[in-house]
């Protein structure tokens, strides 16, 4: 898509979509101002259920401010040794094979273990509480209606099964606290307060939905590239350092997430345009990324590019919670991945077949071989 993202950048920095009745904004300042200025733009959406994401201030630092602690660097550092551990086992029996499923074998899995064991999920419950997981960020099978009511129902059952399985671990954790987020969710007021067991759960799948599929574009994105570039394979099996800066490049390149919604707030003037209040407008970040005002070489993969001021994690106040974590996941995967294989590469005759979400950059499949 990026080629088009380039073309409308140039010709229509900010437009109105009549088709999707929403503005569209595609250059880096202009992407950064909307992010940055809540109080023009705000990320209430009518949405089931309340989280950080969907709220401004004052109400959004209260409930960012609750778990913060948990997802500072320092923190998530210390989550490394279980990280490679976790890599190390998943990888164990694929590895003299010359080939495995990137997506289904690593991409998918780590992070959903990872935040099931930092949210207080049992390993026993792992596979239920993958499924679960899945199915939060599950797209329609076609564009037909009833595709669509299908998809609705099993999301709605899904979040009555999250929602009694939750309710069951924090009765637990009531009785017997943990070192874990329920635990702490549990115990945090905001005013004095105590949150409701809604919110804590709310919280938990707010973690899901926002932190796995993610996380698992990255992975696959980042060995994507490595794929299509051997030297750059060969400099960063040999210099290992050099990993962290390929992970930001690859979050500006490709990055995830490529466009995030707001509603303004009142009426306002942006490249010319007037929007109106209660309009929605479209952050295109995947476009802003590639925008040469803010980088040299924009639409090159520069593996140590610095400063690399990529929004792929957003901008502002609602900057993604959970990037030291996606950061350290991708940085312990792939280097992981160059240690213990030579010649990373598609597996011929694949079909690349993209996620089908507009807002969502990445591939179903991606099938690798290796040495
Ligand atoms: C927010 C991207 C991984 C939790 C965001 C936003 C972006 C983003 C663009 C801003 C949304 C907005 O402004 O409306 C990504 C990408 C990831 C990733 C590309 C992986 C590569 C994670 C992980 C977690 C997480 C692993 C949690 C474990 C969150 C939360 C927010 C958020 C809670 C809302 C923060 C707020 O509203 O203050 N993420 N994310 N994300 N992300 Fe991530």
């Amino acid at each position: 898509p990026f080629q088009v993202y380039a073309e409308l950048r140039e010709n229509t920095p900010v437009r109105y979509d009549e088709h999707r009745e929403c503005w569209d904004v595609f250059r880096y300042e202009d992407v950064q101002y909307v992010l940055k200025n809540p109080k023009l733009f705000s990320s209430e959406r009518n949405r089931a259920g309340t989280s950080m994401l969907t709220t401004d201030p004052p109400k959004h630092k209260q409930l960012r401010d609750l778990v913060n602690q948990a997802f500072t660097p320092k923190a998530i550092e210390a989550l490394a040794p279980r990280i490679q551990e976790i890599t190390d086992e998943l990888l164990a029996p694929h590895l003299s094979g010359g080939r495995m499923n990137l997506i289904d074998d690593l991409a998918t899995p780590l992070p959903v273990i990872v935040i099931a064991e930092l949210i207080g999920v049992p390993a026993t419950d792992r596979r239920e509480f993958k499924e679960w997981s899945d199915v939060l960020v599950k797209g329609a099978r076609d564009d037909s209606e009833e595709a669509f009511q299908e998809l609705e129902k099993e999301k709605l059952k899904n979040i009555q099964e999250l929602y009694a399985y939750f309710t069951d671990i924090m009765e637990q954790r009531r009785l017997k606290p943990q070192d874990d987020l329920i635990s702490l969710l549990l115990d945090a007021e905001i005013e004095g307060e105590k949150l409701t067991e809604e919110e804590v759960v709310n919280f938990c799948i707010l973690l899901l939905a926002a932190g796995n599929e993610t996380t698992t574009n990255l992975i696959a994105n980042a060995v994507r590239i490595l794929s299509e570039q051997p030297e750059l394979q060969e400099e960063l099996r040999e210099h290992p350092d050099k990993v962290a800066s390929a992970v930001e490049e690859t979050l500006r390149y490709y990055p995830p997430i490529v466009a995030i919604g707001r509603v303004a707030r009142e009426d306002i003037e942006l490249g010319g345009k007037a929007i109106k209040a209660g309009e929605q407008v479209i952050s295109w970040v995947g476009a802003a990324n590639r925008d040469s005002v803010q980088f040299e070489r924009a639409d090159e993969f520069v593996s140590n590019r610095k400063p690399n001021r990529h929004m792929g994690f957003g901008f502002g106040i609602h900057f993604c919670l959970g990037a030291p974590l996606a950061r350290l996941e991708a940085r312990v995967a792939l280097h992981t991945l160059l240690q213990r294989m030579e010649r990373i590469h598609l597996a011929p005759e694949t079909t690349l077949e993209p996620i089908q979400s507009a807002f969502v950059f990445g591939v179903k499949e991606y099938p690798i071989q290796f040495n």
